[in-house]
């Protein structure tokens, strides 16, 4: 006899677990910037996921380019064969690269793809005779990824606390919250002030120990879209050149469009040694990151025994398809122009909540990677306090309103709100008004129930 699967849609109880959150609807399909769940109630995508549907929902292409994959071959062990998508897609991604970085690594999401820019690193500095090298210095607030490496150079209490003891904990400096400050200083010489911290953190920890900055050029959902003054991007870039520093530029949530340039550090024409991008990359049709890495690191690497470090499902062949024709929609669309006008008409839109609201503290992004912040006081940039409970509450008001936001604490991941307004790259201005329309509805839901 054929067991029957246990069907758990009526008895309410799911054998999942990830972190402590309620229940959601199921979702029944999901087109364009749309979701529907299984009662026929339609949500605006308006985060894409955690940053992640940058094409939107079910594209046909990539729908078809994914079966045409299946057809043939959905899995090829890289030590047995390779594959066309894996090479086709490693070719397509150098070529959107700065140069020099040519050679590539594919993984299956963002936190495989830092760990690895982490060991690449690594290993290329035992390669080329500088074992003492072993120090990443990373900012706070910053997110990498889940994994115990990641995990060490992330700046984010509540996610590293449990883990404190089992990692060792890598060098960190405050990243460039010139926003918050109240000082007589420019923008501009606060970001070279925030910078000068990478300098005092390299002579203090020892220049031969210290193997690699790590950054995000645009803060992702630990900040909310945090950009720094152009001071502060210029200084990085010398400081890493004076000590020899590779610079690592974390562009899993900032890559592949979502800025308005195919990567967030065009905007500064910063020169990053090794790069990391996974999210809207293959936008949520398949997992899948990549490494991008100039050619004589991979070079010394493999002269030197090969690179100590892969997994099971690097360059899977239907993850490459998918990622293949989800980067020939960015292009073919023009979905970067599209992420940086419509980023602006967003932003434009975001801007106005701050005449409507006296508790929006700031809106802030680039392209269509936009937040906005909460506060109590908007002089002092205080934020509301911890049991108001905006990051849940503003979201569920949208949620119960047909609107999906994401929302994280900005200070540390214990208080503070920020709201990511990312809706996936497609977006047109018609549909920001939507979005806008169900935002304002659901802050002033929330300043009643809240009495702000
Ligand atoms: C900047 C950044 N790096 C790394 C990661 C980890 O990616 P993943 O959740 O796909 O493992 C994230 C995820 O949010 C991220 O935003």
């Amino acid at each position: 006899m054929v067991a029957s699967l246990p069907d758990n849609r009526k008895s309410g109880e799911s054998h999942l677990f990830y972190q402590a959150h309620g229940r959601r609807p199921r979702i029944a399909r999901a087109e364009g910037i749309y979701a529907w769940d299984v009662d026929g109630r339609r949500y605006i995508d308006a985060s894409s996921g955690p940053m992640v549907s940058n094409i939107g929902h079910s594209n046909p292409r990539v729908l078809a380019a994914m079966k045409a994959q299946m057809d043939r071959a959905t899995f090829a062990y890289r030590l047995h064969f390779e594959n066309d998508a894996a090479e086709d897609l490693a070719s397509l991604t150098a070529s959107l690269m700065p140069p020099g970085l040519d050679r590539i690594f594919f993984t299956s999401g963002g936190s495989e793809t830092i760990e690895t820019c982490l060991k690449l690193a690594r290993q290329y500095a035992i390669a080329i005779g500088q074992p003492e090298r072993c120090k990443i210095i990373s900012m706070t607030p910053s997110y990498h990824g889940a994994t115990l490496g990641c995990v060490a150079v992330t700046g984010m209490s509540l996610f590293v606390e449990p883990f404190r003891a089992m990692i060792r904990e890598m060098p960190k400096i405050s990243a460039p919250t010139c926003y918050l400050d109240r000082d007589d200083l420019s923008l501009e010489e606060r970001g070279r002030r925030y910078a000068e911290q990478l300098r005092e953190r390299i002579l203090a920890e020892g220049p031969e120990t210290v193997l690699a900055f790590l950054m995000e050029p645009i803060g992702g959902a630990s900040t909310g879209a945090l950009v720094a003054p152009d001071s502060w991007y210029a200084r990085i870039q010398e400081i890493v050149n004076e000590f020899g520093i590779l610079l690592i530029a974390d562009e899993v949530m900032t890559g592949a469009g979502r800025t308005g340039r195919f990567l967030g550090v065009e905007h500064w024409n910063l020169s990053p040694d090794i790069i990391g991008m996974a999210k809207g990359f293959a936008a949520g049709y398949a997992p899948l990151g990549a490494v991008a890495a100039r050619r004589d690191i991979v070079g010394a690497v493999m002269a030197h025994g090969g690179f100590a470090h892969g997994y099971t499902y690097a360059g899977n062949p239907l993850a490459c398809a998918a990622g293949r024709a989800v980067l020939r929609e960015v292009l073919d669309q023009g979905l970067i122009d599209n992420a940086a006008m419509r980023g602006a008409y967003l932003r434009s839109r975001l801007d106005e909540l701050m005449d409507r609201f006296a508790f929006v503290g700031d809106v802030r992004g680039k392209g269509l990677l936009l937040a906005f912040e909460l506060v109590a006081d908007r002089e002092t940039m205080a934020p509301l306090p911890v049991e108001t409970n905006a990051y849940l509450d503003l979201v569920e008001a949208a949620y119960q309103r047909g609107l999906i936001i994401y929302a994280r604490r900005t200070r540390g991941g214990f208080k503070g709100d920020h709201f990511m307004v990312c809706p996936p790259l497609i977006v047109t201005d018609a549909q920001i008004d939507d979005i806008m329309d169900i935002l304002v509805d659901s802050l002033d839901a929330f300043a009643a129930d809240k009495g702000l």
